[in-house]
């Protein structure tokens, strides 16, 4: 079955078989694979069990998110252009390629954050912007308290949220992006739920969703089922 390890395919299908933190007993079919990306990596899996863990204290779960984002950018920036450029090595001149364009990363605020030095060490040159949102406990609807984007037209961007649960506050991140005229924008997560990847896939179905894993449900308090709970607590020690 495409999608599936073991057939040299990078990815993992989103299968009821993918383990305890599959999306049990929905087909793979589910998700267009050019829509979400599961980032299969043994590293990637590795990392995200040890983010899972309840018993991680913040200063590792801080490390184990970084590197875990940089595994999933890798993949969210696949397909970005490149260009040909002339250098010379120490012995002749050569060609090689070099990303045509800079990027802009967009961290939801505040567990964004655990992700954005990633993209930042990975792409010096990176512009970033931030938005504020906020989960109203009760709606669990998202609430804006702050908004500073650099100038997004004609670029790429990468909205970094590590948590899509409602899909509420990624959804609200890639509208705010879209209104500055974007080539393209990526949504880059770490555990994401069906119910945010069918608000994503309704609303912004033009933004790709690269995730390390798709749990199997929301429960009634919006949090992700297995999941790994708050997110922003466990990264910034507030539990
Ligand atoms: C978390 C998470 C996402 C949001 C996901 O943020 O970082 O932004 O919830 O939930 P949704 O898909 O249902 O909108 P939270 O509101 O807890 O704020 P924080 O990052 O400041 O902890
Ligand atoms: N935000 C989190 O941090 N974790 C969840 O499971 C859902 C939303």
């Amino acid at each position: 079955m495409p999608g599936q390890r073991g057939d040299g395919n990078r990815f993992a299908s989103v299968h009821p078989d993918n383990g305890p933190a599959g999306r049990r007993g929905h087909p793979p079919s589910d998700y267009d694979a050019r829509v979400v990306t599961v980032v299969a990596h043994p590293l990637a899996e590795h990392l995200l069990t040890q983010l899972r863990d309840r018993d991680t204290p913040p200063p590792v779960f801080r490390t184990l998110a970084k590197r875990l984002a940089l595994a999933i950018t890798f993949e969210a920036i696949r397909d970005l252009p490149t260009e040909e450029v002339k250098i010379e090595t120490p012995l002749e001149p050569t060609t090689g390629r070099v990303l045509a364009e800079t990027l802009v990363a967009v961290p939801i605020l505040r567990a964004g954050l655990g992700m954005l030095e990633a993209v930042t060490e990975l792409f010096p040159e990176v512009a970033v912007g931030y938005i504020g949102l906020e989960r109203d406990e009760a709606s669990l609807l998202p609430q804006s308290y702050y908004r500073k984007l650099p100038e997004v037209a004609g670029r790429h961007v990468l909205v970094l949220d590590p948590m899509l649960a409602t899909g509420g506050s990624g959804a609200a991140a890639c509208a705010a992006v879209k209104q500055g005229g974007p080539s393209s924008v990526r949504f880059v997560c770490v555990v994401s739920a069906p119910e945010g990847i069918d608000k994503m896939q309704a609303e912004h179905p033009d933004v790709p969703i690269f995730t390390a894993a798709v749990d199997r449900q929301l429960n009634d308090r919006g949090y992700i089922l297995p999941g790994l709970g708050d997110f922003g607590d466990r990264l910034f020690g507030t539990e």
